[in-house]
């Protein structure tokens, strides 16, 4: 699919649906290219280390077209799993790739299509959850009810602000250039997906998140590390005297060099969004 000719900016404002229409097409042209398909047998062997005794449940957060499901399916052979994600299209393919494998799969794995974040969804179930490559695309008909289900903590909005608000001492490693407002709603939306993750673990369970990213963690400046742990909720530290709630612990974080980085170069077509790969972080729920 020629990503030139798509204006992610009109997509992305047209809600999740896109996901069933152009970017749902675009993304089945990504998510099959060989660098994909690197990125998720690396994270599918992370998980395989990673646990000892195979985990009860799993759920895929924004599971798309399956590719995670699948190997998952096949390497957790007791597990149940679900996979959650707002496009019928993207979960159709990944009935069709369950099928692949031959087995009833319905037998051990549950496709959800609800638009994210869903506070109605299962409290407390899963222990474990991935959350692989996100581009969550906000629902504008979302009511705010829905959002004040999972309201924040008193401070978060306010470390939120001080984190858009304030820029790098050395103005050439500032990284952002949206305006604080943009800046403080986008950590704010993400903080909530990260509160929805955390709602539909067991305490103590693991999330497993890939993230596009330029940098290892332990390069990022302290604003960007700080930035990025009040979105995946795993700030631990106060900010400016004010401490938001925290959600995770951080017990791992690996850096792979990846082309997967192009998904977020064709949307902001800027050179540096084509050299790096992605962050791949091990949190526990608190
Ligand atoms: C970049 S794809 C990643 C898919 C999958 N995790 C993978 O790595 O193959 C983003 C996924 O998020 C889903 N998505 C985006 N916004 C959503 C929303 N508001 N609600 C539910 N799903 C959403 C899309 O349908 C798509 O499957």
């Amino acid at each position: 699919m020629d990503y030139t000719k798509i204006d992610f900016d009109h997509e992305l404002d047209r809600g999740p649906n896109t996901y069933n229409q152009t970017l749902g097409q675009w993304w089945l042209s990504q998510s099959s290219d060989r660098a994909h398909s690197y990125a998720y047998s690396k994270i599918t062997q992370h998980l395989v280390s990673f646990f000892g005794q195979p985990p009860e449940r799993i759920i895929d957060y924004a599971c798309g077209a399956g590719h995670m499901l699948t190997r998952l399916y096949r390497c957790f052979s007791n597990s149940k799993l679900t996979g959650i994600d707002g496009s019928s299209l993207l979960l159709k393919l990944a009935g069709k790739r369950l099928q692949s494998t031959g087995q009833d799969w319905r037998q051990r794995v549950h496709l959800i299509e609800t638009n994210l974040p869903d506070c109605s969804l299962p409290r407390g179930q899963a222990d474990v959850l991935l959350f692989v490559f996100p581009n969550i695309v906000p629902d504008p008909d979302l009511p705010d009810s829905e959002e004040e289900k999972d309201s924040h903590h008193p401070e978060d909005r306010a470390v939120a602000d001080y984190l858009a608000l304030t820029r790098e001492p050395n103005p050439e490693e500032e990284t952002v250039e949206d305006d604080p407002e943009t800046l403080c709603d986008s950590l704010i939306t993400d903080n909530l997906i990260s509160r929805n993750l955390r709602r539909l673990l067991k305490k103590g369970g693991v999330c497993v998140r890939a993230d596009y990213a330029n940098a290892p963690r332990n390069e990022l400046t302290k604003l960007v590390e700080q930035r990025l742990a009040f979105q995946e909720g795993s700030l631990q530290e106060p900010v400016n005297g004010l401490r938001a709630e925290q959600l995770f612990k951080v017990v791992g974080s690996t850096y792979y060099r990846s082309k997967v980085l192009e998904d977020v170069y064709h949307q902001t077509r800027d050179k540096t969004d084509k050299d790096g790969g992605y962050l791949l972080t091990t949190l526990v729920a608190l």
